[in-house]
This record gives C-alpha cells, structure tokens and sequence, in this order.
C-alpha cells in the first residue's frame, strides 16, 4: 500500500525505460494496488515478458462481498497474475489456509495465475521446524492441485522474519528452503513438473544481495517488496536474475 497513481505511473516508467528488454526466459511483474491495474497494465502493453499482477484476489465469485475484487473482475481488465497469501494477507487479515485454497481455486476459475506465498515466522525458524510449517502450508494451499495446474506454478518463499525487516535470509538459507519445497512438489508431481515450478524468493532483496540469491540453482527470481519502490535499485535486481 504505497505511492499515489503519479508517482506508480513514474516508477514503472523509470523501470521501464532503466531495463531495456530481459533476458531470455526471464519475466517481469508489477504487483500494483487495485486503483492502479488498469493504468499500469496500458504502461507495460507491448512490453515482452512484463505483466502486471494483482495482489489478492476474493475467495469467492462475484455476490455481495463489499470491497472484495474477483477474479472475475480482475479478468475483465486484463489482469493474469494475483499475489496469494501474501504474510501480511495472512498476519494482519487473518488469511487461513483454507481461504487461500479458495483463492487459488478462483484464481484458476478465471484463468490467473497465482502467485503463492509461503514462509514461516522468526519463532518457527529459531525451533527449527520451518521445513514442518512449510510443508503444511503448500499441502493445503496448492498440493490439491492437479497436475495441469501445477505445471509452471509460482510460489514465493518469505520467511517473514526477513520481511521489511532489513533482515535477508542468507542464499544457503534460501537455497535450502527452495530445494525442499521442490522437492516436495516432485514427490507429488514428478520431476518434470518440479523443475517448471518458479521459486521465488522474498524478504529484503537488495541490488546488492539479488546475484547472489539468484545464484543459487533452486532460487528462479524474488518478490520484492521495499526496494521495487526504488527504479534504479529495482532495475539491478531484474538484470540480477539468471536466464
Ligand atoms: P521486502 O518485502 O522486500 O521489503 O522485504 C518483501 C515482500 O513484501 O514480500
């Protein structure tokens, strides 16, 4: 929840024109506020391999849930991507699991692709069972999934103590966790769906920590939260990613 339509409008367009072309295989998306999708998705029309993505979406379909925006909704201006379970959804709104089932559900119902967060939280990581708590998260969010949809799936990983906080999780810590939740999905899935998974990593990416995390061979790219707000800081984290 930050900036006003003008200056979102200058900082894609700094973004826009401080990244010329990605590379290969690589994508781009802009999580914008609801107010802001529609302008932000005419900034990156033509623009390949960047999307505009939304960062929630209702658990239900179109009815009587004021202030909610549907799937539906999101479909009919164009939007393909949606933020789901996002720490801050689930900590401060209370998202459960079980809601964020139905979220991925719809989000499938209207052809968006979700972006499904996962993390554990500082007192998880200090006992040690964040592998446990991570585990149970994707189980009841995506793992009822069938394989169709899984093929190509996002999830980012936020440990949330390293959320805003300044506090990066370090690229072995990172690296860890991805090569678990991999391996999760292909127990479930097979490698070959495994290895189409996108794995993102979020909590205080940096321009000057993103080679590294990046680097590691199960971290696909980051969600990036405070230094997206940054063009220029922003533009060295995506010529960070790998093809
Ligand atoms: P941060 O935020 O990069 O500021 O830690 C990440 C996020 O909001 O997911």
């Amino acid at each position: 929840m930050n900036l006003t339509l003008a200056e979102g409008e200058k900082l894609i367009t700094e973004i826009l024109q401080g990244v010329s072309g990605l590379k290969p295989g690589t994508e781009a998306l802009f999580a914008v506020p609801f107010p802001y999708l529609v302008q932000a998705n005419n900034l990156v029309k033509g623009q390949t391999g960047m999307f505009i993505s939304a960062q929630d979406i209702a658990a239900t379909n179109n009815g009587a849930f004021t202030g909610e925006v549907s799937g539906a909704m999101l479909k009919s201006i164009g939007i393909k991507y949606a933020i789901i379970g996002h720490s801050e959804r689930r900590e401060y709104f209370h998202e459960s699991n079980e809601l964020l089932t139905e979220k991925v559900i719809r989000a499938f119902e209207h052809g968006i692709h979700p972006i499904f967060c996962c993390g554990e939280p500082l007192s998880i990581r200090e006992n040690g069972s964040q592998n446990t708590y991570v585990n149970q998260q994707l189980r009841d969010g995506i793992f009822h999934l069938d394989s169709e949809k899984m093929k190509g799936f996002i999830i980012a990983y936020e440990p949330i103590w390293a959320i805003g906080t300044g506090k990066t999780a370090t690229a072995e810590q990172a690296e860890d966790m991805h090569a678990h939740i991999r391996s999760l999905i292909e127990k479930q899935y097979g490698t070959d769906i495994a290895s189409s998974v996108s794995i993102l990593y979020g909590g205080s990416v940096k321009a000057t920590n993103a080679k590294e995390i990046f680097g590691k061979p199960n971290v696909d790219g980051g969600l990036v939260g405070g230094a997206s707000l940054n063009a220029s800081e922003f533009c060295e984290i995506i010529k960070s990613l790998k093809n």
